[in-house]
């Protein structure tokens, strides 16, 4: 993408943003200087970045797959979609079930203009832009209830975006989303996590500057545990999501782990999973 925006578009070119850095590491080209200048400042401490997003977006897939072929769920709202690449969520679930229904939210522009161009190909696909964290607005939105079903099992995906967001915002949109959904729903949650505090430290205030605020935090495991309270967690369990039921894909490996996107996907049960016990 050349350094220059389309005038109609609100985008500062000169401040990165988590879409833009992630297409960074995922090797595209929909991204500034500024964007390509602040990962090589996150490779420093955190050098393994482009392994976790390639491996994070193989995750994705695979729980996609896993979502549509296995758990048969035909209705996917995917919160913090990021920039358009190869095989994206409606790809991937519409060659396993053509009828299936995507909605991809985001709230960054270039995301919106790249996703609506290139993800918004047939009529069971929608690109909104909305904050994730406004709940209720986002689920009232109208092209959500042309497309989603609410009385119908669907799959809710926050897949490495919860660190975008405080702490605050990302315990009420999974609590709230949850209690939107029916009973065999699926949910899906990732997000950044690190062991070392000084890595946890290190990056959080590297993308707060870079992002002017734009950002929440890396998390602990405990952390993204505490997201899925009430819930069914499926095997193999919550950890790295580059484990999650690998299949053959040749992936990079991650040279070092000093952070790594930690999650799983989780049913919602009929009771709440608290109150089986
Ligand atoms: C690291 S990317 C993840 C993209 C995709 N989910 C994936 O895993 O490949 C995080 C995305 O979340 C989006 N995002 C961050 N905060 C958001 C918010 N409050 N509302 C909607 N989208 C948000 C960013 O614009 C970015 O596209």
């Amino acid at each position: 993408m050349s350094d220059s925006a389309p005038a109609q578009n609100p985008i500062d070119v000169t401040v990165p943003s988590a879409a833009r850095m992630y297409d960074v590491l995922l090797g595209g080209n929909n991204n500034f200087a500024s964007d390509r200048i602040a990962v090589e400042q996150l490779m420093v401490t955190a050098p393994n970045s482009r392994e976790l997003a390639v491996n994070n977006r193989a995750f994705l897939r695979r729980v996609v797959r896993t979502i549509v072929g296995e758990y048969n769920i035909d209705q996917i709202i995917d919160h913090g979609s990021g920039l358009p690449t190869q095989d994206n969520v409606h790809q991937v679930a519409q060659r396993l079930n053509e009828h299936c229904r995507v909605v991809y939210v985001d709230n960054d522009p270039i995301v919106l203009t790249q996703g609506r161009a290139l993800l918004d190909e047939n009529d069971n696909v929608a690109v909104i832009e909305a904050d994730m964290a406004e709940t209720d607005r986002l689920l009232s939105h109208p092209r959500v209830q042309e497309l989603i079903d609410f009385d119908r099992p669907l799959a809710a995906l926050f897949v490495s975006v919860l660190h975008c967001v405080d702490d605050q915002k990302a315990a009420a949109m999974v609590r709230e989303t949850v209690g939107r959904l029916a009973p065999g729903s699926v949910v899906v949650i990732c997000q950044l996590v690190s062991d070392d505090p000084d890595v946890r430290d290190k990056v959080t205030t590297l993308m707060h500057e870079q992002t002017h605020g734009q950002w929440g935090r890396v998390r602990t495991e405990d952390d993204v545990d505490a997201y899925f309270e009430g819930l069914d967690v499926q095997p193999p369990g919550l950890g790295d999501v580059s484990l999650w039921r690998p299949d053959t894909e040749v992936l990079p490996r991650q040279r070092t782990h000093e952070w790594t996107e930690y999650g799983g996907l989780a049913l919602v049960p009929a009771v709440p999973a608290s109150s089986t016990t």
